[in-house]
C-alpha cells in the first residue's frame, strides 16, 4: 500500500506542499502563540542566584569573562577555567568577579578538550563547594577555513568547541542532578546559518546543538539545559586573536571592521539578557533576537539565504568566473 500510493515522486513532494499551505493557514495562529509566549516569559520568575555554585569554561575573556561578573553581582560562588598560559587573565577575572559580589571565586587552569583536565576540575568545584548549580560551556575557537587549507590541522575546532562541552557535562552530571541544576551550551547562529569559511565552526557548533537537544530528553525535569544562538557579539573573536599558520585571518578576510559589515550586538547587555533568560529557565535564547527571522529564512527561503550570505561574504571564485 504505501509502496504503490504513498512512495512515488508526486505523492512525496505533495505531501511537502500540503505542509507548506497548512503552515501558511496556521500562520497567524503560530504568530499569536509565538507573542504571548513572549509576554508570558517577562513575568515568569527568576530564579535567586544568592549562594549557587556557577562554573563557567573559557572565563578568561569575551563572553565568558562577562558571565563571570553577571552572575558575581547575583551573589553566586564562582568557578572559571582557561587555559594556562603566561598572560592569563583569568585570576584578573577572579578578582574583579569577587569586587562584583561573589563571596567566593576558585579559578582553575585546564583544557577543556582533555578528558582528564575536565573530570579534574569539575571534582575539585564539588570537593570545595560541596555543589554544583550550573554548568556553562563557554570555551570555544572559531578559525575561518578555505577547503585549500590543510584539512589535518582543524582537530582542535571540533576537540574544544564539541568535545570540550561534552566532557564536563558529562562529570557535571551527576552533580546537577542533585540540585535541579542548569546546563548553560554555548552553540552560535552559525551551526544553523552555516555562512562561508566557517565550515569546521558551524559543524562543531551543529554538532553541539544536536547533542545536547538529544540530551534534554534524558535529563529532563531534574536538568534545564539551554542552548545559546548568538549572531555577532562585540569580543575579541571576531578580530584576527586565533589565526595562525598563514591561514586567512578574521582581520584580512573581513576587510572592515566586523561592526561595520554586519549588525553586531555590544557584549554586555547580551550577557545581561543572557543570564536574566536563563534564571527564567529558557531552553534555548537567540541574542541579538533579530537573528531568529534568519533561521526561518534558511529553512522556508533557502535561495534569499544563500542570496544574502554572497552579499556578505562576497566568494573569491564567482568574481574569478565572472572576470575570466
Ligand atoms: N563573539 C561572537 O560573535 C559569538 C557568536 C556566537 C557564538 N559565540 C560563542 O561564544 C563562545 C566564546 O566566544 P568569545 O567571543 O567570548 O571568545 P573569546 O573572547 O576568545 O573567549 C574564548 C574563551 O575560551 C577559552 N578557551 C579557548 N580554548 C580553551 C580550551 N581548550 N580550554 C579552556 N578554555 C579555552 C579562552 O581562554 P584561554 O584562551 O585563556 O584558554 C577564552 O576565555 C564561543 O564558544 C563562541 O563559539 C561567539
Ligand atoms: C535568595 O536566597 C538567599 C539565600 O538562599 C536568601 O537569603 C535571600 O533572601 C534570597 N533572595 C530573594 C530575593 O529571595
Ligand atoms: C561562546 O563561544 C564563542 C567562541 O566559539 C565565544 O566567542 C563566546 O564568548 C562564548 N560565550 C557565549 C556566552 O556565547
Ligand atoms: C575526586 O575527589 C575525591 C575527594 O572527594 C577524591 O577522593 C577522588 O580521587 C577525586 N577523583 C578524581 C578523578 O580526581
Amino acid at each position: 500500500m504505501y509502496e504503490t500510493y504513498l512512495n512515488n515522486r508526486f505523492t512525496n513532494s505533495l505531501v511537502f506542499y500540503i505542509f507548506l499551505l497548512l503552515l501558511l493557514l496556521v500562520s497567524p495562529f503560530l504568530f499569536v502563540w509565538e507573542l504571548v509566549n513572549y509576554a508570558r516569559s517577562c513575568f515568569r520568575s527568576k530564579e535567586n542566584l544568592s549562594g549557587k555554585v556557577v562554573l563557567i569554561t573559557g572565563g578568561s575573556s569575551g563572553l565568558g569573562e562577562l558571565m563571570a561578573y553577571e552572575y558575581a553581582k547575583l551573589g553566586a560562588y564562582l568557578v572559571i577555567i582557561a587555559r594556562q598560559k603566561p598572560e592569563s587573565r583569568l585570576e584578573q577575572v577572579a578578582d574583579r568577579a569577587r569586587e562584583l559580589g561573589s563571596p567566593d571565586v576558585l579559578f582553575m587552569f585546564a583544557d577543556v578538550s582533555k578528558v582528564d583536565d575536565c573530570r579534574m576540575f569539575v571534582n575539585e568545584t564539588v570537593n570545595h563547594f560541596g555543589r554544583l548549580d550550573h554548568l556553562v560551556c563557554n570555551a570555544g575557537i572559531s578559525p575561518l577555513n578555505s577547503i585549500n587549507n590543510d584539512v589535518t590541522g582543524f582537530g582542535p575546532v571540533i576537540d574544544i568547541n564539541f568535545w570540550g562541552s561534552v566532557y564536563p557535562t558529562h562529570f557535571a552530571i551527576p552533580h546537577l542532578m542533585k540540585t535541579n541544576g542548569k546546563i548553560i551550551v554555548n552553540a552560535s547562529s552559525a551551526g544553523v546559518l552555516n555562512p562561508p569559511r566557517y565550515g569546521f565552526y558551524s559543524a562543531s557548533k551543529a554538532a553541539l546543538i544536536s547533542f545536547y537537544e538529544s540530551l534534554r530528553f534524558e535529563v529532563s525535569p531534574m536538568i534545564t539545559i539551554t542552548i545559546l544562538t548568538l549572531g555577532y557579539i562585540q569580543t575579541n573573536m571576531i578580530t584576527a586573536k586565533y589565526s595562525r599558520n598563514g591561514r586567512l585571518s578574521a582581520k584580512s578576510y573581513f576587510t572592515q571592521d566586523m561592526k561595520d559589515v554586519v549588525p553586531t550586538m555590544a557584549a554586555e547587555p547580551c550577557v545581561k539578557a543572557i543570564v536574566d533568560e536563563i534564571r527564567k529557565g529558557a531552553t534555548s535564547i537567540t541574542e541579538p533576537r533579530f537573528v531568529k527571522a534568519l533561521f526561518l529564512i534558511k529553512y522556508l527561503f533557502p535561495q534569499l539565504h544563500q542570496f544574502y550570505l554572497n552579499m556578505y561574504f562576497p566568494s573569491k571564485n564567482r568574481k574569478l568566473k565572472r572576470d575570466g
